[in-house]
Formats: structure tokens, sequence, C-alpha cells
């Protein structure tokens, strides 16, 4: 069981249904931080949920997803810009239930790297695998890490490009388990994209990862948007369970830094200045 009151991401919002989902007379049971959660809608649609000992927790509905906190700790969940932005159109994914720990998922997103390999013919290409050095912004106020002037070979960068492109990234953490990613419009004015993954940590090895994907061109359809996403979800699930040890180890020693790692070396060392307990082996 987790000491709730000592961990640090007890204190952060953390998705754990769709608002769709909750609707009136419905029930969601779920598991956050190893506890179980009972949440549902009262008559004035304000979403409520029971935690561990049947204590209230705070609830709130944002970006399509239903947030709890479990220990009073921030105000708000973190923030989307996108979702603020009119010019960009929503689809939720997920949810995709991973065994292994939230901050894998994360890690993984942060990684370029790997796009050939895992996703060939999608988010990259063989043999451009190249990943060229990028900007890496430290952590402040407890917000995390980001990442500027990412640049990858991309076949068919966006739905309404059909050759392949060089795409420029960024990324940035607001919290420990919630990664944005933004991908630049290009210069003919092509796709804008944004993601927010929003990963629930269930158990400390088992998660369920929530992802926001925003576009400026919702092409062909939102169902067809939803299935790539998904698509590309599932080849990262089998390399994320074979992970081992499925908790992210803090301590770097071992690990040899090469410059496109930079920023997870850069994330675990925010969850390590955070003291987060839950997911990881501490340092
Ligand atoms: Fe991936």
């Amino acid at each position: 069981l987790t000491n709730l009151a000592a961990e640090p991401a007890a204190r952060h919002w953390h998705p754990v249904a769709r608002s769709v989902d909750l609707s009136p007379g419905a029930r969601v049971r779920t598991v956050l931080l190893g506890d179980r959660v009972i949440a549902w809608r009262d008559p004035g649609g304000e979403p409520r949920a029971s935690g561990p000992d049947g204590g209230m927790l705070r609830l709130r509905d944002a970006y399509g997803l239903v947030w709890a906190n479990l220990v009073p700790g921030e105000a708000e969940p973190p923030e989307y810009p996108a979702y603020a932005d009119a010019r960009y159109q929503h689809a939720l994914c997920g949810p995709y239930g991973v065994r292994t720990s939230a901050p894998r998922i994360i890690e993984n997103f942060l990684d370029m790297g790997h796009f050939p390999f895992v996703h060939d013919g999608i988010l990259g290409e063989r043999p451009r695998t190249e990943v060229a050095d990028y900007k890496v912004h430290a952590p402040r106020l407890g917000h995390g890490p980001a990442a500027s002037e990412c640049v990858f070979w991309q076949p068919g960068a966006s739905m309404l490009k059909h050759a392949g492109a060089r795409v420029f990234y960024a990324y940035d953490v607001p919290r420990p388990f919630c990664a944005v990613l933004a991908k630049q419009p290009d210069a003919e004015g092509g796709q804008g994209v944004a993601i927010l993954l929003a990963v629930q940590p269930a158990l400390p090895e088992r998660s369920i990862a929530w992802m926001v994907f925003s576009t400026t061109n919702l092409e062909p359809d939102e169902k067809t948007l939803r299935a790539r996403q998904e698509q590309v979800f599932m080849q990262d699930k089998p390399i994320l369970e074979n992970q081992l040890p499925g908790r992210l180890p803090l301590g770097t020693r071992d690990e040899v830094a090469v410059p496109c790692d930079r920023l997870s070396l850069a994330y675990r060392r925010y969850l390590d200045q955070q003291r987060i307990g839950f997911g990881v082996i501490q340092a």
C-alpha cells in the first residue's frame, strides 16, 4: 500500500475517467496510486469520487477527462494550451492499459530515437535514424523539463502530406506523469498537432495512458485519427511492457549518456528532485 501522505505524486492531479463516461447514474471504478477510486456525477453535473477510507476526493473536468487529486496539493490539473486554442479540434484517445510504470510511458513518449525502429513508416523511416541535437530547458517551480528545436525525419509527416519531411517538435513535461508534444505547422501552413499524454498511475507497474490529440485539421475524421493513434500506441505497448525493470531507475550512474538521451536524463533528474517514489527506483 502506498503511503499517500509521503508520496509527492498524490498531491498532483491524475486522469481517472473520460468526462462522458461519468454520465448521471453511472459509477466508474478505477485505481489510482494503489487505491480504489469510485467516481460518479451528482445531479448538478459535478463529478464526485470517494477514495481511500471512503473519503471524498477533489475532482475536475478538463480536456475531456475527469482528473482526481488524492492529497490536497496543486490547485488545478496541468495546463494544456492547445485546448484553449480555437484553431484546434480534439480527439480523446485511450484508455490504454499498460503493464509498466507511469514514468516509463512518459520517458518513451519523450524519446524521438525510437520512431524509425518502433513506428517504421509512420513516425520515422529507416535508415534515417539520426536524432539531431536539441535544446533542453531545466525544470522550474515544480514544472518538469522541456525540449525545443527537435527535428526528425518523418514519412508522410501528416495526413495532409504524403512525401516525407523534416518535422519540428517541442516537448514539455508539466507534471511528473504528464507530457505535451507540439508539432509545429510548417511554412506551407501544414497541419499543427499537439498531444497531451496523461498517465494514470494505477499500481507501481500498472498504468492507464490517456491521450488528447489536438490538430488544426481533423483529417479525414475523428474516428480514423483515433484508430491511427491507437495503432501507434499498440506498437509502443509491447516495447514498454518488456522494459526491465518496470519501475524507472532514477540513479543514472550506470547509464551511458548520449546526446539524444538528454531529455530522458533531465526527466529522471526532475522525478528525483520531486522525490517521486511511485513507479520509480529511487536513486
Ligand atoms: Fe512510440
